[in-house]
């Protein structure tokens, strides 16, 4: 007897496996088919685009194109988000796929046809505006996603949520909270309440069509410090007569630097801590009363950014203190890690070889950079990769970074990008069918 039921439910089993493998080789054709119009909408969101919480046309275009697929479609979320509903024919469990959709404040300097030449005034000075970190890409991919899995609704086991997520850059402390975070706000992971989420980032600096993947921590945490010391002003031929700010600011630099270098465990995990603005003083011949310093902090795991925190205030106080002087630290809290949830990572890498062959599949290392995709993941289980876009045409060494005038990646790298996220919610939605 309990042969049989073996048996039976290996049957179950092989026949839902040779379902979704039928449903991966339509999806395959149909992505090939519409390539064509996943360029087209890359060329048009990358000739148009619009900062972080300005993506008012962006938004609409992409709910317009949802509704038009019959999509139950919500606009605008979290400001200028999109989110749409498609219900598969048969139960199972909700997965949420998500894009972030807006732009920088950088100026394009490609000579592309469909480069970008919007302006704006970004914190007083009038700046270019562009896809420099590919967040176009993102937006079409889902799209097509989106249609795909439409048209094969009569055979999915599930629900999904298509997440066009807004300010995915960050924007001033006055405008927080906002994207993912505000999302999830206004409950984009609820109604109904989503099970997974998968989501994934164009990366000009690995080769096109790679999928790159890891489990744990992927990306870092990003946190922000604000030092303000404050001394006793003097004339500059005199310092007796002053607490010195500036020679405070630069011990304090150099102090905090032996944290990640002297006090941090970096076999466990990385840690960054780099100071970028100094202001201080008017005239050479004048100590000031005070200097400002702001920082940037990487860490990628929760314990240690605690204790990177805790070590910035205390190594920044007695160092001003040793010196009759006070700083004021200020950390400011922003992006946690991108942590791929270890299970989910095992069960969903097999989705990532079907759609991208087996030798274009590689484990990365975590990278410092941060996402706010992070914030979903601290509510569900979720899974975020890199899709590499680098044009073969191009010299490694010289390929352009994100966040830069030049930045460029191979549109033909998309239609991997669309395979795998479709391939993800069909696996996943087999795996946990209700
Ligand atoms: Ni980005």
């Amino acid at each position: 007897m309990k042969k049989i039921i073996l048996f039976i439910f290996a049957l179950v089993a092989f026949q839902g496996f040779a379902q979704t493998t039928k449903l991966s080789s339509k999806i395959e054709q149909q992505a090939k088919e519409l390539e064509p119009k996943i360029i087209e909408w890359r060329r048009y969101f990358h000739e148009h685009p619009e900062l972080s919480n300005r993506e008012v046309k962006t938004g609409a275009k992409i709910a317009e194109h949802l509704k038009s697929l019959g999509l139950e479609v919500q606009y605008p979320v979290a400001k200028t988000g999109v989110v749409a509903l498609l219900k598969g024919a048969k139960p199972g469990p909700v997965v949420a796929l998500r894009a972030d959709i807006d732009a920088l404040p950088v100026t394009e300097r490609n000579s592309l046809p469909f480069a970008s030449k919007e302006k704006v005034n970004f914190g007083g000075q009038e700046t270019g505006v562009m896809h420099a970190c590919g967040h176009d890409t993102h937006i079409s991919m889902l799209l097509a996603v989106a249609e795909i899995l439409t048209k094969n609704k009569a055979e999915l086991k599930g629900t999904i949520k298509f997440i066009f997520q807004p300010a995915e850059e960050g924007v001033s402390p006055a405008e927080a909270p906002a994207g993912a975070e505000l999302m999830i706000k206004e409950g984009v992971l609820e109604n109904p309440k989503v099970e997974a989420i998968f989501g994934l980032h164009i990366q000009s600096l690995l080769p096109s069509g790679q999928l790159a993947y890891r489990s744990g921590g992927l990306m870092a945490a990003v946190d922000g410090v604000d030092i303000n010391v404050k001394g006793k002003g003097a004339h500059g031929a005199t310092p007796w007569d002053s607490v010195d700010p500036i020679v405070v600011s630069s011990q304090i630099i150099q102090g905090l630097q032996t944290i990640v270098s002297r006090q941090t465990e970096l076999s466990k995990a990385g840690a960054v801590i780099t100071i970028g603005s100094i202001h201080g003083g008017i005239r050479r011949n004048i100590i000031p009363e005070t200097a400002m310093l702001e920082g940037t902090i990487r860490t990628f795991d929760n314990d240690m950014q605690k204790k990177v925190h805790e070590k910035i205030k205390l190594t920044a106080e007695k160092i001003a203190e040793s010196a009759g002087a006070k700083a004021e630290v200020n950390i400011l809290v922003m992006y946690p890690a991108t942590v791929n949830d270890a299970a989910l990572t095992v069960k969903m890498v097999p989705s990532l070889v079907r759609a991208a062959g087996k030798e274009n599949v590689v484990i990365t290392q975590p990278v410092t950079m941060a996402e706010d995709f992070s914030f979903y993941q601290r509510k569900v289980p979720g899974f975020f990769f890199f899709l590499g876009a680098y044009p073969a045409e191009m010299n490694l060494k010289s390929q352009p970074t994100h966040h830069t005038a030049d930045f460029m990646i191979d549109e033909k790298a998309m239609i991997t990008g669309v395979k795998a996220l479709a391939n993800l919610t069909i696996d996943y939605m087999e795996m946990f069918k209700k």
